[in-house]
């Protein structure tokens, strides 16, 4: 076991856990965000260093400090190291930098992105972005590539994350599409074409913490804080059957895998699940999802609903107590 502060908080933590899973076990404010680590993905991680975070005691026998900032989601804690997160004002300017980077490129696009309402890319500019750009070249353009019937790539809003290349490799028969080239021209390969053309790939969708992937089924119908999840399951030969349904009115209009606090799926499904099965029907219904209140997909949402009357209803009663005093 080896003992990490992370952002004054101490934890004991099995030997070989990195900053960011001892980060998780602390939970709340001193996780990182992370952008291409996914814990259901092996290898998955070190690509996009909005983990980063400050180690300033490498360990009770080394207690210098790093001199960089760390990927916090590829590198292992020792026993007495003490990591600096939302703490450090440097890093936190450090993160606003990798955001920046982030963000060279990217379109933007949010009001008529899918993604918008649930993209980690989205948050992380609103915490750290500028208001500005200070980018004054041209900005990346691709060829639109179609990549079949249910899945509809954005290149310019990628951000080289390798998920839904990790996805290929470790949920398919056979990857067939990468990252080719390096730095600025780098991409998805064109042979993602051949890798949607399996019963799993729609977890691409899924695990794409951006809108480059994005469901063609549900493409343009709603704005995702208008739709309300649900969590079902069916019987299903090909995966758990385990999704989330998102409803507007009666009708379903998107499947998707249940997905942790993180962001993270809790088990994949099946392509048949996610595009075939749109009928109330084909579910059993179990309960609303429960979602974070500082999610805009919270508006309006009956779980909130509930909670509102019943702050409403405490109200009430205070204010019926002190009128009789
Ligand atoms: S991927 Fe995210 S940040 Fe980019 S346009 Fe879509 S919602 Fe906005
Ligand atoms: S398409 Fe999405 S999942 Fe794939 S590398 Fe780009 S951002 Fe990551
Ligand atoms: S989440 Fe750690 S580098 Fe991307």
């Amino acid at each position: 076991m080896a003992k990490v502060t992370i952002d004054n908080i101490e934890i004991e933590v099995p030997d070989g856990t990195t900053i960011l899973n001892a980060a998780r076990m602390i939970g709340g404010e001193v996780v990182p965000p992370a952008m291409c680590y996914y814990s259901k993905l092996k290898t998955s991680g070190g690509y996009c260093r909005t983990c980063i975070v400050k180690v300033t005691q490498g360990s009770a026998k080394d207690p210098r400090p790093m001199p960089k900032p760390v990927a916090s989601c590829r590198t292992t804690v020792m026993d007495g190291m003490v990591v600096q997160n939302i703490t450090s004002p440097d890093l936190l300017e450090a993160r606003a930098g990798v955001v920046e980077f982030l963000l060279i490129n990217h379109p933007l696009d949010c009001p008529i992105c899918d993604q918008a309402g649930e993209c980690h890319l989205q948050d992380l500019g609103y915490e750290h972005g500028k208001m500005n750009t200070r980018y004054e070249f041209k900005r990346r353009t691709f060829k639109q590539i179609d990549i079949g019937d249910y899945i509809k790539l954005h290149m310019t809003r990628c951000i080289l994350c390798y998920r839904c290349v990790k996805v290929a490799e470790q949920l398919t028969p056979g990857r067939v599409h990468g990252v080719m080239n390096r730095g600025d021209v780098a991409e998805i390969s064109t042979y993602i074409q051949n890798a949607v053309d399996n019963e799993m790939s729609g977890n691409m969708i899924d695990v794409c913490p951006v809108g480059a992937l994005t469901d063609k089924t549900f493409r343009f119908k709603s704005r995702v804080w208008f739709t309300k999840p649900v969590e079902g399951h069916r019987d299903c030969p090909k995966c758990s059957g385990k999704v989330r349904l998102w409803f507007k009115g009666n009708d379903v209009l998107r499947v998707t895998a249940r997905k942790d606090q993180y962001g993270e799926v809790e088990e994949f499904i099946c392509n048949d699940c996610r595009f075939h099965k749109k009928n109330i029907s084909d579910w059993i219904v179990e309960k609303p999802t429960h979602i974070d209140r500082h999610s805009v997909i919270s508006q309006n949402h009956y779980e909130n609903l509930a909670q509102l009357k019943l702050d409403v209803s405490k109200q009430q009663k205070k204010l019926q107590a002190g009128n009789k005093k």
